[in-house]
């Protein structure tokens, strides 16, 4: 079917509390794993381009291997434009196809954050893409950050209020203690910020930075209101790690497509188990 608004699935996945994977797309391998997880578990799908992969791969590049991969399969898939810093990039994105967008001012002021956001929204919306925003600094590890650290990075619940109240945005990144990348200890995430905000905002909220968090901690983070879990190290990881035991086993090989083919298949298993740990198996 054709590319899926990001919109409708979090609607769906909101009522019934569960999640939709949004998986970071690097190349042809991985957008191919992920939409073959995606079948075998019978799961929508969402598939994200970072500003790594556009640039390593090409916006066209990964919308046409993305719209390819949507249009021959039965299950929804989604095409996101992960943290978008730049409005010139994002109107390049929509143009391209891209069914939904980030728009990650979390960095700047918050009035600011506010008003690239509108901006980006009055766009969007009424041709269909929906806006995901961010609120709060999804930064390094939290170990050892101190109580008052914790308030200066993670998000505000009233200012989450406000920002959703100011901007109609459709889902929100909050950081409550997750960190993109490899984790040194376990990240312990902030429930009760969480069951906070989602008492005041009323949108499918976002974590981001979720491989390496226990899975029954992204479980209960769900159950709290998260409708879109985002995971690309895990899959990284996986992919690469399958690649350097082909390797190690036969050094003389020159195949690309044997050392690839079984990093794909790695790379399937670990979002298939991801699937099925956000509760969107047989949801499609
Ligand atoms: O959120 C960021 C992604 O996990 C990685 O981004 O592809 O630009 O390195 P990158
Ligand atoms: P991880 O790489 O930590 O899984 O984070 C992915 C992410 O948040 C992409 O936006
Ligand atoms: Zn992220």
């Amino acid at each position: 079917m054709p590319l899926v608004s990001v919109h409708e699935l979090l609607e769906k996945a909101s009522e019934e509390r569960y999640a939709v994977g949004a998986f970071n797309a690097n190349n042809m391998e991985i957008v191919q794993a992920i939409l073959e997880a995606a079948e075998l578990e019978n799961s929508p799908v969402i598939m994200q381009a970072s500003q790594g992969a556009i640039k390593y791969a090409g916006l066209e590049f990964i919308t046409g291997m993305v719209k390819i991969a949507a249009e021959s399969s039965p299950v929804p898939v989604a095409l996101h434009l992960d943290h978008g810093t730049d409005f010139d990039q994002v109107v390049r994105c929509i143009r391209s196809g891209f069914t939904a967008v980030m728009y990650d001012g979390s960095k700047l002021p918050l009035e600011e954050n506010i008003a690239y956001t509108k901006k980006v929204l009055d766009m969007a919306r009424p041709i269909g893409v929906s806006v995901e925003a961010e609120l709060g600094k999804i930064g390094g590890t939290e170990d050892n950050v101190s109580v008052s650290e914790r308030d200066a990075l993670f998000t505000d619940p009233e200012e989450a209020r406000y920002f959703v109240e100011q901007t109609g945005v459709d889902c929100l990144a909050i950081a409550i203690g997750t960190a993109h990348g490899q984790y040194k200890g376990e990240p312990k995430l902030d429930f009760e910020r969480l069951a906070q905000i989602k008492s005041l905002v009323d949108i499918p909220l976002v974590l981001h930075g979720s491989s390496g968090v226990p899975d029954e901690a992204v479980q209960k983070a769900i159950q709290m209101g998260i409708c879109k879990v985002n995971i690309d190290t895990n899959i990284r990881e996986a992919f690469v790690g399958e690649m350097r035991k082909v390797i190690a086993n036969n050094p003389d090989e020159i195949d690309p497509r044997k050392i690839l083919g079984p990093a794909r298949k790695a790379a399937v298993e670990i979002i298939r188990k991801k699937i099925r740990v956000f509760g969107s198996a047989g949801k499609a």
